[in-house]
């Protein structure tokens, strides 16, 4: 019954957070757009403090947009704020991770073999993790620093990294990489709660109050949209990470999603700098192809040396049995699971044959089993590897 109801919290927070993050993501991808492409005001419309505008067609309808210097003369009747959008993601999102992670913390978030964590280490642990990586946000965007375009970038890209391999030392393999995007994540969200909003309310403040709005308001708060729109990319990415074992899988993970960090923000810029109107630079999207390219051919599996005689069916059989039944059956025998995960039942050797290739692929990239939850050894996973692909 407790897997029952995982797995329904689990469908129904999961929906909901991409639901949330969609129009999040959607609002701010089409302001940061607006934004970048509005046209130089009319000479009507300059004469009332409007920086620029634009038309546009959408839905069988025509807009006129525009948007003023600092404030308009006096405080429209219905002003449309956008932070449900952001709230309800995070909000969302930190459900999920408290149900898949802290919740079946022994399955998806413990690795005993990187920390053998107790489940209430391990989420004081996450905990710790996500508070102390976004204090140390706030602390570099209040630094002087954040007046560096270049030296804000490369600082937080730096500090990232460091993250992505913290994480990767203390969780499960997947975890580490969902934790890396709970921060960058929870780092958005302050960035509306902690930074956006009270410049927001303040510009609202001074236009109610009949003053001439400060400007630095606006720089600040545009500072940390900026800053937004750089990290969707890669939030996405590790967003839908959980279906790439051989990514969070990989060896040396956190280098490879370094590397995906540089590739997103690559295409982020490219995308800016064309609806900027300065001019297409093919450069950075051919740059961020090679270097997907290159990042394929390094991390491609290297054959696993099968040393010894190749087991027999019986033995593969009796492997599973041991390190996957207990998840991957008709009737799993797993707490945390009502029915084989993934559709995948590994009972007979006509079984094993059926998922053969997909295996072959959890096992290498050492995906499988789950955590390692039923301590597979290193020697009993060449053996199963070795006689997987011995199988024609
Ligand atoms: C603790 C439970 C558990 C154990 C033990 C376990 N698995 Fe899994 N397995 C899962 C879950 C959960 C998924 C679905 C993961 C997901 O949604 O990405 C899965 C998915 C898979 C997949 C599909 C991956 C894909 O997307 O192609 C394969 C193949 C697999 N397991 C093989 C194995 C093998 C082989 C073993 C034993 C060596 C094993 N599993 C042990 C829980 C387990």
């Amino acid at each position: 019954m407790e897997g029952y109801i995982f797995d329904w919290l689990n469908l129904f927070l999961r929906w909901f957070h991409v639901l949330a993050g969609i129009a999040w993501i959607g609002a701010s991808f089409y302001f940061v757009w607006l934004d970048l492409s509005l046209e130089k005001a009319t000479p009507e419309n300059e004469a009332k403090g409007i920086k620029g505008q634009l038309s546009a067609i959408h839905g069988g309808g025509f807009y006129e947009v525009a948007k003023y210097q600092l404030g308009p003369p006096s405080m429209p009747h219905n002003l449309h704020w956008f932070k449900w959008e952001a709230y309800t993601t995070w909000l969302t999102g930190f459900s999920l991770l408290t149900v898949l992670y802290y919740w079946g913390a022994n399955q998806y978030l413990i690795d005993p073999a990187k920390v053998a964590f107790s489940q209430w280490q391990a989420i004081g642990a996450s905990l710790l993790y996500l508070f102390a990586g976004f204090a140390v946000y706030e602390a570099l965007i209040k630094s002087p620093l954040r007046n560096s375009n270049k030296g804000f970038a490369s600082v937080l890209f730096v500090f990232l990294v460091f993250m992505a391999w913290l994480a990767d030392q203390l969780f499960a393999d997947r975890a580490a990489y969902l934790h890396v995007g709970a921060l960058i994540g929870s780092i958005m969200a302050g960035n509306v709660f902690f930074g956006i909003m009270p410049s927001q309310r303040e510009l609202v403040r001074a236009v109610t109050a009949g003053e001439k709005p400060q400007a630095i308001y606006a720089v600040l708060a545009k500072l940390r949209s900026t800053h937004n729109n750089y990290l969707t990319l890669p939030l996405v990415f590790i967003m839908i990470s959980n279906h790439y074992p051989m990514t969070y899988g990989h060896e040396y993970a956190w280098l490879v999603l370094a590397v995906i960090g540089v590739i997103t923000g690559l295409i982020r810029h490219f995308l800016n700098l064309k609806t900027q109107g300065a001019g297409v630079k093919p450069g950075y999207l051919v740059a961020a192809f090679l270097l997907t390219l290159a990042l394929a051919a390094v991390m491609a599996p290297k054959p696993v040396a099968t040393t010894g005689a190749v087991i027999n069916s019986d033995q593969a059989l009796h492997i599973t049995h041991l390190r996957c039944a207990e998840c991957h059956a008709g009737q799993p025998t797993n707490g945390m699971f009502t029915s084989a995960p993934a559709g995948i039942i590994l009972e007979s050797e006509v079984q094993l044959l059926q998922y053969k290739d997909r295996m072959i692929s959890a096992l290498q990239t050492n995906y499988m089993p789950l955590g390692n939850i039923t301590a597979m050894t290193d020697d009993e996973r060449a053996q199963l590897l070795g006689w997987l692909k011995a199988q024609q």
